[in-house]
């Protein structure tokens, strides 16, 4: 045994000495509580949790365990996001094992919610920093925090959020080993900083992060550019991802550009992580990406311009005085409203429906994938009446499955569709 190995086995038994409070079920990801036996001893200031939450792919799952009881509320709070946020049930300071009942009724208070702190990324589970792309505004006394862990089956993630400095102990993970969640979801604090923004990503904490990320003075939509001419610009739909786009500036007007298709090289028949994240290339065809168009979307009131235009050269607008999406939990939602044109309102009809890609069918239609079935990525109810993220055909469609705008062309696909938003 070397003295380190020596110094770490002493720092462990210690530890574990310490742990005279009550005994929890601890466990992550099950489905049922029954299927929990794992017990974990708590500290002496902390209780027992259980958090009932709802994975990405809609299944229903519980975390239990240790953990302080400032964390402890029912209504949620900012732990985690994307269906991890940490609520505590059922924390008592008696009974041993508590968290199996839900009847205890010790729910302490959190944090105050209404005071607003830093924005942290924010994600779980990514195996990508760069893959989180949400942002969070923490609550005034919490912090960043970016946590690298292996899961079950050997694959290396990360979660980031906010978190309470109490939980984040770079130089003493003893302290929160073995809390909040078990199996690898131990949460270890890496890159708290008290005074940058975003400062998670970045483990290293430093000024320039949020020099780059604070969204002062960065265009987060075509709408805030100076510029007066047409073109690919870069925007900070966010407030830190950099998102080149296509801006078009008409009759003082600044578009941005959500959807551009115009000659079928971009393959649009993708999944939803590439419609949550956009594809496609500013200079061409793409999707500017879900999360994004819903944070531009729900900054202000947004409006909706839709340009079709056929093989014959013929060209039509629907244009909508309201438009938004909702966020990823809510499907990305389609709000719409205030039709005015000449193309037909063929949107209209998919309003209040959520978004469906050929991976996630989320369409009330009972008998059909509707996304698989019309070969695209919509808001689809039974299917649909335009279905602008269709295959691209030449002129010969095959009614839904096509670039379909069900008001001008049943029969003919599309030949070129831009979408685009600005403000009010
Ligand atoms: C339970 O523990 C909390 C935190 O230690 C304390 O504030 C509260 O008064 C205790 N409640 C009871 C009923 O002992
Ligand atoms: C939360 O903080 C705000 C602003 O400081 C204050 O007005 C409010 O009363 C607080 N709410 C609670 C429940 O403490
Ligand atoms: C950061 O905040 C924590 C908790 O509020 C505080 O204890 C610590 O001294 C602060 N660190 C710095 C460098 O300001
Ligand atoms: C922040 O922006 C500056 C100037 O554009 C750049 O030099 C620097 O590398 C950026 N820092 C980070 C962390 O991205
Ligand atoms: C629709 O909006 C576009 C972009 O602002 C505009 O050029 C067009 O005239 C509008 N068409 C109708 C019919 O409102
Ligand atoms: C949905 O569409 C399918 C195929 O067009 C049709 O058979 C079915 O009756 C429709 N269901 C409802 C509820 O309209």
């Amino acid at each position: 045994m070397n003295s380190f190995t020596l110094l770490l086995f002493i720092l462990v038994a210690g530890f574990r000495s310490t742990y005279s409070g009550t005994v929890c079920l601890s466990c992550s990801g099950v489905q049922s509580i029954n299927q929990c036996t794992h017990l974990e001893n708590c500290r002496n200031d902390e209780v027992c949790f259980f958090e009932k939450y709802n994975t990405e792919s809609g299944t229903e799952m519980y975390d239990l365990g240790c953990s302080i009881p400032k964390l402890c509320t029912k209504r949620k709070t900012r732990q985690l996001t994307e269906g991890h946020h940490l609520t505590c049930q059922g924390c008592c300071n008696n009974t041993n094992v508590c968290n199996l009942n839900t009847e205890c009724g010790d729910v302490p208070v959190s944090h105050n919610s209404s005071e607003s702190g830093r924005t942290c990324v924010s994600c779980t589970g990514v195996q990508n920093i760069n893959d989180c792309t949400h942002l969070e505004t923490c609550g005034s006394n919490e912090v960043c925090f970016i946590h690298k862990y292996a899961t079950e089956s050997g694959i290396e993630q990360y979660d980031f959020g906010c978190t309470l400095p109490e939980l984040c102990v770079n130089k003493r993970p003893d302290e929160i080993f073995g809390k909040r969640l078990a199996e690898g979801h131990h949460m270890l604090c890496k890159g708290c900083c008290n005074k940058s923004n975003v400062c998670n990503l970045n483990a290293a904490c430093d000024d320039a992060v949020k020099q780059n990320t604070s969204g002062n003075g960065r265009p987060r939509e075509c709408d805030d550019l100076n510029n007066a001419n047409t073109g690919v610009y870069t925007i900070y739909p966010d407030e830190y991802h950099a998102v080149k786009t296509y801006c078009i500036m008409a009759n003082n007007e600044k578009w941005t550009v959500i959807q551009k298709r115009f000659n079928g090289f971009v393959d649009f028949y993708q999944e939803w992580n590439a419609y949550k994240r956009g594809f496609g290339v500013a200079t061409g065809e793409y999707w500017m990406g879900n999360d994004y168009i819903h944070r531009i979307s729900t900054s202000t009131g947004h409006k909706l311009s839709i340009y079709l235009e056929d093989f014959d050269g013929t060209f039509k607008y629907a244009n909508y005085s309201v438009f938004l999406i909702g966020d990823e939990k809510e499907k990305y939602k389609l709000t719409l409203s205030g039709y005015t044109g000449d193309a037909g309102d063929s949107l209209i009809t998919q309003t209040g429906m959520t978004f469906s890609t050929k991976d996630r069918d989320n369409d009330p239609s009972a008998a059909l994938n509707c996304a698989a079935y019309t070969q695209g990525a919509w808001w689809y109810k039974n299917c649909t009446s335009s279905n602008l993220n269709g295959p691209y055909l030449a002129g010969v469609g095959t009614y839904e499955r096509s670039m379909f705008w069900k008001d001008w062309k049943v029969f003919n696909s599309i030949k070129k569709s831009t979408m685009m938003i600005t403000r009010t």
